[in-house]
């Protein structure tokens, strides 16, 4: 009877400890598979979420961009596959030579460069006249600029005149086709590889932001050519542009970084908080994103 009475127990025990087992695997996998779908990429925040600095963006590569079939989103930070040595080489080549499309072209402090292109026919929506003189006389699409880029540059102008340096604009927005014809006459004149030390391929200019500006001494003198470096106005614009909300784009000594060699008349507006932390600070776009030099 006692042999009876044991053997009933440990059943019961045993059904009872294997059953709480299985629940409990099933709680961890459950646990586990709600982690797997948090979503890591949270929305792309490169432009608004300075915090964060790693850029979250649509990324194409050139060959996606043949067919523009596949698009995916992620970091431009993620880590390339270990487990094999030739593809891995493919694939860091893949990486090097990708150009990824802004999420967000209309964000006032996108980054747009070599590897950072806007999408195909993007067009600034509120591009306005700005009510500064340039070097040319007549309309054009290259007085303007975007609404909060417009008024900063006016400003700007105003605050330089105040403390007797009279500047004038070069070229301010280029839509895609003025690009386009520009960078290709630079190919005509200097070659390839040497027009992209200093121009932009079509897509990737900033001046198809709306949010940039080249700009000359009141003489008309040295417009976009480096004797503009060293003269009264560049060294104004040095000390001062953050004051408005502009940076000087590409800095002595930053090619590797930007991928421009210096350009003491390219401004370009981020607002006045980024303006200042970068000037500040002597860096660029990519470090305040803490992004890839578009050498590597
Ligand atoms: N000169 C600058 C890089 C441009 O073409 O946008
Ligand atoms: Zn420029």
């Amino acid at each position: 009877m006692t042999n009876i009475v044991v053997f009933i127990c440990s059943f019961f025990l045993t059904f009872t400890l294997t059953g709480c087992t299985e629940l409990n695997q099933q709680l961890g996998s459950l646990q586990i598979n709600q982690q797997a779908d948090t979503p890591t990429n949270m929305e792309p925040n490169n432009q608004l979420r300075p915090a964060v600095k790693k850029p979250i963006i649509e990324i194409k590569t050139s060959e996606q961009h043949k067919d523009k079939t596949t698009s995916i989103h992620t970091s431009i930070l993620a880590p390339a596959k270990v487990n094999n040595p030739v593809q891995n080489k493919k694939s860091s080549n893949a990486q090097k030579d990708a150009i990824q499309v802004v999420a967000k072209p209309e964000s006032i402090p996108v980054l747009v460069n070599k590897k950072n292109k806007l999408p195909d026919a993007y067009k600034p929506r509120d591009l306005i006249y700005t009510t500064i003189p340039f070097i040319f006389k007549g309309k054009s699409e290259k007085r303007e600029m975007r609404n909060e880029a417009a008024t900063a540059i006016s400003n700007l102008f105003a605050g330089a005149k105040k403390q007797g340096v009279n500047l004038l604009g070069v070229s301010a927005y280029r839509s895609h086709a003025i690009q386009t014809t520009l960078f290709n006459a630079y190919v005509k004149k200097d070659g390839y590889a040497k027009a992209r030390t200093y121009s932009a391929l079509p897509g990737t200019s900033e001046h198809e932001t709306g949010l940039a500006i080249d700009v000359t001494g009141g003489n008309g003198k040295c417009s976009a050519e480096d004797c503009f470096g060293g003269t009264k106005e560049a060294k104004w614009l040095q000390a001062h542009v953050a004051e408005y909300g502009f940076i000087i784009r590409y800095p002595k000594g930053k090619d590797l970084i930007t991928g421009y060699k210096y350009e003491p008349w390219h401004l370009r507006y981020v607002g006045k908080v980024i303006a200042k932390e970068i000037m500040s600070s002597g860096s660029t776009l990519e470090e305040y994103y803490n992004t890839i030099p578009v050498s590597k």
